[in-house]
């Protein structure tokens, strides 16, 4: 049996965040963050904005909103245009990461745009509005209503579309003169291009990719110099929010004419064992300057606490690296280190995410003039076709999920509190991986998936050159795909948490027989030319094994073929593409690749919503009648209906139990996401979700919970057991326990024990009699009292219990704290279907940034601190201010019920 892969150590590129008052005469790397004090300017949806283009582009004609997500993609239209847009000019901005010594793209002659008032540093922008980064101009809305808007639900509603301009003032002292400065931004929505002093730089189209820009030719020492951002974001590009804007950190990093290149190390373990890590580092070193520079390199690296501290003492160094760097060259240096007893990164619970750190030190003439901090992790990975993942030699099933970049009333706009509270409430779940769909996250989320200990499958593309959307990626993918997937992969190579690069999404490559094909193999070339440590896929929901596209990845990644699609009783007939369970099928053709369920089920429904009749098996499409309320556009949360190609929860987990040699199963979707509403393209949010928008767990979290946490004692009963109309009548009850046999009772009479068959994934009463009372359930786990939940009928709501997600917010005016807010009748039992209308208000040094109460169908802006609750619940989230310490008081007022208040506290 061949092993396929026997992995390695990792570790990315850290600094220190030096606000903008650092001292300039600091030797070596400085790193600015550039966050504060922006000048914004969008063009008004009625004005047509300045000329500047990136290039022209096709007539949108077709109406692409709603088109089911398995539609098979078409043939893109290009449109060339040589003359009058700024393409050629952006181009050579992505010459680091073009192979091919003879293809780097030449900078044509000409300024363009250098006469345009907005790039001009006399510009009077003070009517502009003022921002700060992360920055998503499109989250505080107002939604687009109705079905014929610029922007519809599968985009999110929001007004993402259009051209804007980001200005600020860059302070540069005469000591910054000789030394090298670039741009660092980490991703920007989109086709970004930028101007220093009125001259254009250059730029980076795809808004999910980081990139840098040398601004050294264009800096002016001793003065305020002029930066100027334009982004350019078309509507019907993407079937998901997008986000708009400079929406992820921006960063002015200043260095030596000698440093170490933008995400300059890499490195590899080449053998571990107890004893040793045997540690490979290979370091970029640029010179910049216009003399031959002879330098020396120093590593140690040093084991982190859990905070991230490092220790006193290095647990091994690198022996000094000497080179000869040529002027205007860089040059690559090679060194290797014995780590004994490596502490190893491994995912949470069943090990632990150590991680290490390597200080990297170059010297010229014994003057130190550059430091690098990476942190890494040391673990091996071995992808078996039959015992799955191997991580350290433990067997480790992939309990995945797919997330989307947007964090819901947040919008784009990363934060990393907002991240981490998304993690923490999928790890308690049970969730140890995520599926970065279908784009490269922020780099702060891969610090939080490392420290956290969860595995990722890093994704990079949804298409190719064939398009989803008719103004999708597919128009720059043929001039950009190799910049993006080396930038990408450089990035993100040193990460103990990435496991798999995926270059890839469901592509209409797969359509394309021998084509498809080699241009996957041609991709995979340069992922594999940029990392390879690790192994590579496309997540396919079309190719099938005797096709020659499976045939080129390393992992089998199916989508909603192993379940099968369209498939069983109640998915017969569908309409688009239908496909039998395909895991054995795969496993024939490929019996040494390892297989993944890169995405399944798809299933949807809206938090505390209960529909009847329920099906009665274990998975049905929904629609009206069945599941669906397309007035109310609400799907129901028993928990079995899914998208005409999915299926339901129950019917996957009998799939994967039925394959026990497939390594993962990724759920469509951890958290519900702005946009690809489906099945209500009225809506403004997915409905996908176990956890929706709002970060409200639905019933389904807790199915899932059942099965990933096997150990955790826990009942969950579903639905609410407050039905007035419903008296006399039936109202079944489902129950998901991490035990094996359960007794219900209403109002302490029994209605039977029930143990899980084979293939029973959730224990169901259907033909309860509603009547008006306490529902108990009491759970047993081989025989052994094992856990119970009880729900009862409420009463009128009476009044507001608000509670924090924590008590205390740092003072960095980024820090977020969570409020909850539930209604409750006077017993303090929740009221499951208040929509009570309430008004948050605040005092002290913070503010509310966004409320959601998860309602997919609410088109009410984030940005209102009036919401209505939804099934009793509404949620406000409040961002400290910077440097000012103090109580804050969030008080929240509802109609009809009293009042509460929460007092939480901001510190420095
Ligand atoms: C898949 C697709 C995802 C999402 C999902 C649910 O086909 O890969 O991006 O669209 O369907 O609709």
């Amino acid at each position: 049996m061949k092993i396929p892969y026997l992995l390695l150590l990792c570790l990315y590129p850290f600094f220190i965040e030096a606000q903008e008052t650092a001292p300039q005469e600091m030797k070596g790397r400085v790193h600015l963050n550039l966050n504060e004090g922006w000048r914004f300017y969008k063009y008004p949806d009625t004005m047509k904005p300045d000329s500047l283009l990136y290039d022209v582009r096709p007539e949108v004609a077709e109406k692409v909103d709603g088109k089911a997500a398995d539609a098979r993609p078409t043939e893109g239209i290009k449109v060339e245009e040589k003359q009058g847009v700024l393409k050629s000019w952006i181009l050579p901005s992505g010459n680091k990461f073009i192979s091919d010594k003879k293809r780097p793209y030449r900078r044509p002659t000409g300024d363009p745009g250098a006469d345009f008032p907005f790039v001009q540093a006399d510009f009077d922008d003070n009517n502009w509005e003022t921002v700060n980064l992360p920055h998503d101009w499109a989250i505080k809305g107002p939604f687009y209503k109705g079905w014929d808007v610029p922007i519809g639900g599968g985009m999110g509603r929001l007004p993402i579309q259009g051209v804007a301009w980001y200005r600020k003032k860059l302070d540069i002292p005469v000591s910054d003169a000789g030394r090298s400065i670039f741009l660092e931004i980490e991703g920007a929505m989109s086709y970004a291009m930028v101007w220093l002093n009125g001259k254009l730089v250059g730029g980076w189209p795809y808004g999910y990719a980081s990139w840098q820009l040398d601004l050294t030719p264009y800096i002016i020492p001793d003065k305020e110099n002029q930066l100027a951002i334009r982004l350019d974001n078309p509507p019907s590009s993407s079937r998901w929010y997008p986000g708009a804007g400079l929406y992820r950190d921006v960063w002015l990093i200043k260095t030596a004419p000698i440093h170490i290149g933008q995400w300059g190390t890499q490195l590899e373990t080449r053998t571990l064992s107890k004893a040793e890590a045997e540690i490979h580092l290979v370091i970029q070193i640029d010179n910049d300057g216009d003399a031959d520079k002879e330098v020396k390199v120093i590593t140690d690296c040093y084991l982190l606490d859990e905070q991230g501290q490092r220790q006193a003492r290095p647990a091994a160094s690198f022996s000094a690296m000497n080179a000869h760097i040529e002027a205007k060259k860089s040059t690559k240096i090679h060194g290797k280190t014995l780590i004994k007893q490596p502490k190893l990164w491994g995912p949470l619970p069943e090990q632990c995410p150590n991680r290490y750190v390597a200080l990297t030190s170059v010297y010229t003439n014994g003057k130190l003039v550059d430091r690098y901090e990476t942190r890494f992790g040391i673990r091996s990975l071995v992808f078996h076709p039959d015992s799955g993942l191997l991580v350290n030699g433990q067997r480790t099933f992939m309990k995945g999920v797919n997330q989307h970049h947007d964090l819901g009333a947040l919008g784009a706009a990363f934060n990393r509190r907002a991240a981490e509270r998304q993690l923490e409430i999928l790890r308690d779940m049970g969730c140890n991986a995520i599926r970065m769909a279908h784009n490269p996250p922020a780099p702060e989320l891969l610090e939080l998936t490392d420290s956290m200990g969860f595995l990722v499958v890093n994704e990079i593309f949804d298409n190719w050159n064939l398009k989803k959307t008719p103004l999708d990626f597919h128009l720059i993918f043929p001039d950009w795909h190799e910049q993006d997937i080396r930038a990408f992969i450089r990035r993100d190579r040193n990460h103990p948490s990435v496991i798999l690069w995926s270059y890839g999404n469901e592509v209409g490559e797969q359509y394309t027989d021998t084509a498809g094909a080699s241009l996957a193999a041609r991709l995979q070339e340069i992922v594999k030319a940029e990392d390879r440590t690790r192994p590579s896929t496309v997540s396919m929901n079309y190719a099938k094994p005797p096709m020659p596209l499976p045939a080129v990845v390393d992992v089998i990644s199916l989508n909603y073929q192993g379940e099968g699609i369209r498939n069983g009783p109640a998915y017969s007939g569908l309409q688009g593409i239908t496909t039998p369970p395909l895991f054995p099928a795969f496993r024939k053709q490929f019996p040494n690749k390892m297989i993944l369920s890169s995405e399944n089920a798809a299933a949807v429904s809206s938090r505390g919503e209960y529909f009847l009749p329920v099906y009665p098996g274990n998975s049905a499409p929904v629609k009206e009648g069945q599941g669906g309320d397309s007035l109310r556009q609400q799907v129901s949360a028993y928990e079995l209906y899914s998208v005409p190609f999915g299926s339901g929860p129950d019917k996957v987990f009998v799939t994967m139990d039925a394959h026990p040699y497939v390594a993962g199963s990724f759920v469509w979707s951890g958290w519900d996401y702005l946009g690809e509403p489906t099945p209500y393209y009225l809506s403004r949010s997915s409905y996908f979700g176990l956890i929706d928008l709002a970060g409200f767990k639905k019933d389904r979290y807790y199915l899932y919970q059942s099965q990933w946490r096997p150990d955790l004692p826990m009942a969950h009963i579903l639905p609410h057991w407050t039905w007035p109309e419903r008296v006399g009548q039936t109202v079944p009850v489902h129950v998901f326990t991490s035990g094996d046999e359960a007794e219900l009772f209403l109002n302490g009479k029994s209605l039977g024990r029930k143990k899980k068959e084979k293939g029973m994934y959730r224990l169901r009463w259907d033909e309860v009699i509603y009547t008006p009372g306490e529902l108990r359930v009491v759970a047993y786990k081989e025989g052994k009292l094992w856990a119970a939940d009880i729900i009862r009928t409420a009463g009128k709501a009476k009044r507001l219990v608000v509670s924090a997600d924590k008590s205390e917010l740092k003072a960095d005016g980024k820090d977020l704290v969570f409020v909850t807010v539930n209604i409750v009748d006077e017993n303090n039992q929740m009221v499951p279907r208040s929509d009570c209308l309430l008004e948050f208000s605040i005092e002290g040094p913070a503010e509310i940034v966004g409320t959601d109460n998860g309602d997919a169908a609410s088109l009410i802006s984030f940005a209102s601190h009036k919401r209505p609750a939804f099934n009793g619940r509404c949620l406000a989230i409040v961002r400290a201010k910077r440097l000012q310490k103090g109580d804050i008081k969030i008080k929240v007022q509802g109609e009809g019920v009293e009042g509460s208040v929460a007092v939480l506290h901001c510190k420095p």
